[in-house]
């Protein structure tokens, strides 16, 4: 299937079966694309069943994928939660290497496969487990938070993982438990940096950043401001802090889209991923978005075609070898049995705009 195209017909069953989809997708998805997808679909959701597989897909899959296939859609922390509580034989992550690896790594016993090996992440390519050695080695002591945003290698060199959602949290949990004012949170400076500003507990931080979201700017605002005066903007806290200062709420994929199924904003602008928006979008038909978004060539190279083949073939398999599986399984696991958080995991702006600085390895 070089092309992406599939002989599987439009037929009048698959439109019937697809038909909640096409509600989904229909402003995002041309009628000329849909005939072509809605087969896919069709063809995947019976492939699952038959295969017992569950596809867990990132709020950054395009919308065909987020709503045609997706058996669970969400955040890093809502996907890792829903790979540990799965029962099905095979787990095919439409998302980047390091989400399948975390599913991996809960689920040694099950098949990850990942469609496309190359789906990484600007993030996880930052830091190594070396490097974690060394930086434990200079701050001896210290609880080391990682961001699940990194490989299982440098997941099983630190103490507790993290994801957007719960970062805050995390942080000031684990310097509870090991009676310290200091942690180290690895590897995206920024999210570090923002996560600075919510607490007493000084942050030491890595120099990696998201390739998509360090391209916002504090400008960018500005002029969305300006152009649409009456737009909620909201930020995830990968990007810098002068745009988080400048945005009325900054939270996590899953933060993002519950502030506006919620609040039903008449207009909204995302600052994250262009697909977000999109799925966004299918569940809040009374809102505006405002379209200013990057994409993430990574999880971009998640598609129909490819999960389609990933299911069919068994392909691409995750592995982690066992002992490094073990010891990462630990980081995750004391993230994954925290408490959920009170409230929405959501970033205080009003008390983010107190300058905090960050110890920069
Ligand atoms: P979330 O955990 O907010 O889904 O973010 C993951 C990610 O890769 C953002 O760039
Ligand atoms: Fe990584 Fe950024 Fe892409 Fe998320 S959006 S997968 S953090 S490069």
């Amino acid at each position: 299937m070089a092309d992406g195209n599939v002989a599987f017909p439009f037929t009048p069953e698959v439109e019937a079966a697809t038909a909640p989809v096409w509600k989904k997708v229909r402003t995002r998805v041309t009628p000329f694309e849909w005939r072509a997808q809605a087969p896919l679909i069709a063809e995947i959701n019976r492939l699952k069943k038959q295969k017992n597989a569950v596809i867990l897909a990132h709020n950054y899959m395009t919308p065909e994928i987020f709503h045609g296939v997706g058996d669970f859609v969400g955040d890093s922390l809502g996907l890792a939660r829903e790979a540990a509580r799965s029962d099905a034989k095979i787990i095919v992550q439409a998302g980047v290497h390091f989400m399948a690896e975390t599913s991996k790594v809960l689920c040694p016993d099950k098949t990850v496969l990942i469609p496309d090996l190359r789906a990484g992440c600007s993030l996880a390519a930052s830091i190594t487990a070396a490097d974690v050695r060394l930086i434990k080695a200079r701050y001896p002591g210290l609880p080391v938070v990682t961001y699940v945003n990194t490989t299982a290698e440098v997941k099983a060199e630190t103490d507790v993982c993290c994801t957007s959602a719960n970062a805050v949290q995390v942080v000031e949990e684990v310097a509870r438990q090991y009676g310290v004012d200091r942690v180290i949170l690895l590897p995206d400076e920024f999210l570090a940096r923002n996560v600075a500003r919510q607490t007493d507990i000084k942050i030491i931080a890595w120099q990696g950043r998201c390739e998509v979201h360090e391209q916002f700017t504090a400008t960018d605002i500005a002029e969305l401001r300006e152009a649409w005066p009456d737009a909620e903007i909201l930020a995830h806290p990968e990007c810098p802090t002068e745009v988080l200062e400048a945005s009325d709420f900054a939270g996590s994929t899953a933060a993002m889209s519950d502030y506006v199924t919620q609040r039903k904003p008449k207009r909204v602008v995302l600052i994250t991923e262009c697909s977000m928006a999109d799925n966004v979008a299918g569940d809040a038909p009374d809102t505006e978005f405002v379209r200013p978004c990057n994409l993430c060539p990574h999880m971009k190279r998640i598609t129909l075609e490819n999960i389609y083949e990933a299911l069919l073939h068994g392909r691409h398999e995750v592995l982690v070898d066992a002992a490094v599986a073990e010891r990462a399984r630990a980081a995750v696991q004391r993230m994954i049995d925290l408490p959920p958080p009170a409230q929405p995991a959501r970033y205080d702006l009003v008390k983010a705009r107190h300058h905090v600085d960050v110890e920069l390895i």
